[in-house]
């Protein structure tokens, strides 16, 4: 018999459910309850999971105690959430999100796998897979955008980051992928609020890359806390077991969200924790995150005969499996014995400023007000976020809490040693305070140019964190305006650095800066980053992973909408429009400049015609015209014009990068399986269908920017 099978064979009840139970130490709070000393329950066996604990000696105690001090010494799964980084941050998800760049998702996933590793976590509480389309809900900020093919793409990197070569490396950890599903849809952007959708939304936006991480062999899913049209996800059978693991073939771990199951409770679909419990498990669910449901609840649900002990088994297999996997049982402290040497500490810095830099998405850039001019001597550095390091962590700094990333105004002195780098916030980020506006007026009188730091606070997105108002918070804007005029009065370019977990709905900002710089939260090399960008050291080539809107009515805004039988017309009233605002959003989706001009031509599709076993090879010349190095990325839509079920007017399928010299052309050459052009048919199951297809090519989510060509799809 296996191990896993000899340890179930020995186990008492109480002990098999402390192996479907993970309760959180106090060194991080990342949910409503508090655990007291879980030490007790370790050491007899009814404690075999941890979140919240980090430091290599604290993890080393608590494994200590299970593998030495508890009857079957069966090891700790200890996890946490390691979200943009352990110790180092770099940007947060959705800022990343912007790079486009599978290979840096991957690394960065890598090199916190491997700081989180060396203090002896084996599990990381990411990568978050939601797909958003509602700027209003906070935990935008954590995810990978608005779009599924997006998603999926970051969802292949992070696992694949995080698990390394295989999760019994001592510097890999398991990755859990969260929260399936349609997270993102919650109603109003309200986080917790109910996600009723259509089912085709759901199987064709929010689960594709749950499919695409458990494809890409994610050891763990965490169901979402939130129901879909009346379901919740912790007891959604027909999603968890009959999709995840049915369909999908997922035989790792499900790990519920904090608290989840209790939560049934309040759903209204479970009288207490017993029945509670008995739904999750049946749905499929096999870790409970600190409800102490299964603890408390399963006992009573076997007495009353609504569980067996072989569906407890086959949750207490897969945990334990899982720990044989990631080799605890073979050696409980391998991870937290690598040391990481000062070298491999000042690559990862050097990595999360090139990060943090290339995520930041230049949304304006009049008359090239930005790179500075060599010549700048003297730099007022204003805003409430412009000498505040720890806001540049984002909402979920992690085991990085207490380390302050360096600010926008010492990076910019560090930077400029020999321009003098004014400084004066003028207002706070969210109150209604004026007084400090005066003498922040006064620094711009003298400058040469002035970089104004506007923006949320951190905890303004993330968990917990929607805000129905998407602007600036408190007088940020009465503020910004006396600036942008006195500058104006004055002819000092004004260039804004924006930090946000989210699109913001600043129209009238964009409009009287002259440059303006969405660096999201950078994290741990913040201010550098923004330097470097600043300085023209590093020319932006970030993307932006959201529709930016003009105005909060238009939420939500996406770029993948389906037609309509009546689209826009200016001269038809009885078309698809509203009779206040545009359309069209402020930014497109993949919007961003660089320090280039760049100009696509020649778009060439071959074969032009082709069986759903092609490959499609799409070409587009790019020349930079303008006088300064940079990367351009390229964007590769379909659009299916004539099918069955109304196709999106654009369909992400790619995208590729080019770095071009001033005056120098290239190719970007993209590849697209024909196969990649199935979609779900009436029946919700996938087709091909034969008829042409648009495809279409160029800087961002804006039909009029793209080239277009086409290829004929048929049967065989
Ligand atoms: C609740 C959050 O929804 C989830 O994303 C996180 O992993 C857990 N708390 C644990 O901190």
């Amino acid at each position: 018999m296996n191990r896993v099978e000899s340890l179930i064979g020995r186990m008492t009840l109480a002990e098999k459910l402390g192996q479907l139970t993970m309760t959180a130490c106090n060194h991080l709070i990342t949910g409503p309850i508090i655990a007291g000393d879980s030490t007790d329950s370790i050491r007899n066996g009814t404690l075999g999971n941890l979140l919240n604990l980090v430091g290599a000696e604290h993890i080393r105690g608590m494994q200590h105690l299970a593998v030495n001090e508890s009857r079957l010494g069966i090891p700790l799964l200890i996890g946490l959430d390691v979200i943009h980084g352990y110790r180092i941050l770099y940007p947060i998800p959705l800022g990343e999100a912007s790079l486009f760049d599978a290979e840096a998702w991957s690394l960065t996933a890598q090199e916190s796998a491997k700081e989180a590793a060396a203090e002896g976590l084996a599990m990381t509480f990411a990568p978050m897979l939601d797909v958003a389309r509602d700027p209003r809900w906070g935990r935008s900020a954590e995810g990978p955008g608005e779009d599924p093919y997006l998603a999926v793409r970051i969802a292949e990197a992070k696992v694949r980051g995080f698990q390394g070569a295989g999760l019994a490396q001592a510097d890999a950890i398991a990755a859990v992928a969260k929260h399936c599903g349609a997270y993102g849809a919650v109603s109003a952007g309200r986080d917790y609020a109910s996600a009723d959708i259509s089912e085709r939304t759901v199987r064709e936006v929010h689960l594709p890359p749950f499919a695409a991480a458990v494809a890409a062999g994610v050891a763990a899913i965490m169901p979402a806390f939130t129901d879909l049209a009346g379901i919740p996800m912790t007891a959604n059978e027909a999603m968890l077991r009959g999709w995840l693991r049915g369909r999908l073939g997922f035989d790792g771990v499900i790990i519920s969200d904090y608290n989840a199951i209790a939560e049934l409770i309040r759903h209204g679909i479970a009288a207490d924790l017993a029945e509670a419990a008995t739904l999750a498990l049946k749905a499929g669910v096999d870790i409970d995150m600190m409800a102490g449901a299964y603890r408390r609840g399963l006992p009573i649900a076997l007495e009353r005969g609504l569980v067996s002990m072989a569906e407890i088994d086959e949750c207490v297999r897969r945990v334990l499996a899982l720990k044989e996997r990631l080799g605890l049982f073979d050696d409980p402290h391998r991870r937290g014995k690598v040391r990481e040497s000062a070298a491999a500490l000042a690559r990862r810095r050097q990595l999360a400023r090139s990060i943090a830099a290339r995520a930041v998405v230049m949304l304006k850039n009049e008359a090239e007000t930005l790179p500075l001019l060599d010549s700048a001597r003297r730099l007022a550095v204003l805003g409430p976020l412009a000498d505040a390091p720890a806001e540049m962590s984002g909402p979920w700094p992690g085991a990085a809490e207490h380390d302050s990333p360096v600010s926008v105004l010492a990076g910019l002195r560090g930077a400029l040693p020999h321009a003098e780098v004014l400084h004066a916030a003028g207002v706070a980020i969210g109150t209604e305070d004026e007084s400090g506006i005066a003498a922040a007026l006064d620094i711009c009188a003298t400058a040469d140019h002035i970089i104004l730091c506007l923006g949320e606070a951190a905890i303004m997105s993330g968990e917990a964190s929607s805000r129905a108002q998407l602007g600036l918070p408190g007088i940020q804007r009465t503020f910004a305006e006396a600036v942008l005029e006195r500058a104006q009065r004055a002819r000092i370019p004004v260039s804004v650095v924006l930090f946000s977990g989210r699109a913001l709905i600043v129209p009238w900002l964009i409009e009287k800066a002259n440059a303006v710089l969405a660096a999201w939260f950078p994290g741990s090399e913040a201010g550098n980053a923004i330097a470097d960008v600043v300085t023209g050291r590093v020319s932006p080539s970030g993307r932006t992973p959201v529709t930016w809107p003009r105005d909060a009515g238009q939420v939500p805004i996406f770029f993948g909408e389906r037609p309509s039988g009546r689209p826009f017309d200016a001269n038809d009233r009885f078309t698809s429009k509203y009779i206040d605002v545009p359309n069209g959003p402020l930014f497109p989706f993949g919007f961003g400049l660089t320090y280039g001009r760049f100009v696509l031509s020649n778009l060439r599709v071959s074969p032009g015609t082709a069986t759903e076993s092609d490959t499609l090879r799409i070409l587009v010349d790019v020349g930079n015209h303008g006088s300064r190095a940079a990367q351009e990325t390229v964007f590769l839509f379909t659009h299916d014009k004539v099918a069955s079920v109304a196709r999106p007017v654009l369909e992400l399928k790619g995208f590729g990068k080019i770095d071009l010299a001033p005056g120098q052309s290239g190719t970007v050459t993209m590849s697209l399986q024909a196969a990649e052009l199935r979609f779900l048919g009436v029946d919700l199951e996938s087709v091909f269908e034969p008829g042409e297809v648009e495809i279409l090519v160029g800087p961002c989510a804006d039909r009029a920017q793209l080239l277009t060509a086409a290829v004929e799809l048929v049967l065989r």
